[in-house]
């Protein structure tokens, strides 16, 4: 979707997120040449990042996905993850690529890497098209971080508020009274 009303501004539009993309991807390649990794997108947000950043990266690469969320509905997160969804491939000795659409808290990523460290993966690594540093609450080691971004409710590009807003082809703020 190109247009919405209900945006009050854009913060970073297609052509800025997918050179962003092409960056990560090139990097990534570098990082793992010669490796096969497994790339778990964490839904929903995730779901067209993962596919943008897959396309873009020149490695081969499995993907699965994972549905974990510790939101309800609204914009604050309740520090309490369910899983909501597994993987079906074994992660045990891969090289897990763990991708996220934006890291608040940083609960469910550090939750999601602890378990497939637990779970005997090789090794495991974060990529997150968007990062709000400010709003940490647990400490998460991200590697691959695509834009940090002040504390403000975004959505578009896989992002939602209240299930709105994913297939929005930037990210966006809403307007104010998109919450009322
Ligand atoms: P965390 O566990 O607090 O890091 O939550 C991360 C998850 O919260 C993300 O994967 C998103 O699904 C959701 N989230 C956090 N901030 C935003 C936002 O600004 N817009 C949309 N979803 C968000
Ligand atoms: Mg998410």
């Amino acid at each position: 979707m190109k247009n919405c009303n209900e945006i009050k501004s854009i913060m970073f539009s297609e052509q800025q997120i997918q050179e962003r993309i092409e960056q990560m991807a090139k990097q990534i390649a570098v990082d793992y040449a010669g490796r096969r990794p497994l790339v778990i997108g964490v839904l929903k947000g995730a779901w067209i990042f993962v596919a943008d950043l897959l396309r873009s990266l020149e490695l081969p690469a499995d993907v699965d996905f994972i549905c974990a969320s510790s939101y309800g509905g609204g914009t604050t997160t309740t520090g309490e993850l369910t899983l909501l969804k597994d993987i079906t491939m074994d992660c045990r000795r891969r090289d897990v690529l763990l991708v996220e659409d934006i890291i608040d808290s940083g609960i469910t990523l550090s939750r999601l890497k602890d378990m497939m460290i637990e779970r005997k993966a090789k090794s495991v690594n974060i990529v997150t098209l968007l990062s709000k540093p400010s709003r940490r609450k647990v400490d998460v080691d991200v590697k691959y971080v695509g834009f940090e971004i002040p504390d403000e409710f975004v959505v578009g590009y896989g992002m939602d508020y209240d299930e709105r807003f994913r297939t929005l082809n930037y990210i966006g703020v809403l307007k104010e009274e998109v919450y009322k």
